[in-house]
């Protein structure tokens, strides 16, 4: 069965058709013809999550799923959320959006955080949505080098170390991304 991940990180494509094996084939937007930027205008994870599903299904015709993750710190009521990619201006930079989530938090001394991704699948002309969640804390400086975003400064509850410091393979057996996929995987294996 073809369905499509409406993506273009092959890292997440990657993983997941490691995962599914042989029973689902897992499209890319190339495949199906897609070439253009995926639009993600809503105010939630799961709004946008849904835009890139729906855009894609009702464009394309073909099943399909969309993600959208975010970082949500308590002390600064959910920010960056939805806008992590942005936080610090348009040009996606990294540095930049863990330099101002540290300063804005400089001055609290609650430090706890959620990464929490939301996936949003079409399939037999309907919406389904899958959520995963990891809780943790914002240390006050970067350490480790593995991941990519907010990685050096995320420790997950119960851990001692950042998920840069633990490397990809201890973080992807216990990240929110994780966890969402695996709702995802049992509801598309049940479906089989
Ligand atoms: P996306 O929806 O997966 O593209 O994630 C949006 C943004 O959230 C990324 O650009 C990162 O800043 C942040 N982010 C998502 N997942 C992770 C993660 O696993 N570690 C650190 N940052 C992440």
């Amino acid at each position: 069965m073809k369905i499509c991940f409406a993506t273009n990180n092959q890292k997440k494509l990657d993983e997941i058709r490691d995962i599914l094996g042989d029973e689902y084939d897992i499209l890319s937007l190339q495949d199906i013809g897609c070439h253009e930027e995926l639009a993600e205008t809503q105010k939630t994870l799961e709004g946008n999550s849904a835009q890139k599903a729906e855009y894609v299904h009702q464009t394309y015709g073909v099943d399909c799923f969309a993600d959208d993750t975010g970082l949500e710190v308590y002390a600064l009521d959910g920010e960056p959320g939805v806008y992590s990619a942005r936080y610090a201006g348009p040009g996606r930079d990294n540095e930049a959006n863990i330099r101002k989530l540290l300063e804005r938090l400089a001055d609290k001394k609650d430090r706890r955080a959620q990464f929490r991704t939301v996936i949003s699948l079409i399939i037999d002309g309907k919406l389904r949505q899958f959520e995963g969640c990891i809780k943790g804390e914002i240390i006050d400086e970067k350490k480790g080098t593995a991941g990519f975003g907010y990685d050096p400064v995320f420790v997950p509850s119960g851990e001692s170390l950042t998920f840069a410091q633990m490397g990809s393979s201890k973080k992807n057996d216990i990240s929110h991304r994780a966890l969402a996929v695996a709702k995802l995987i049992k509801f598309l294996k049940k479906k089989k």
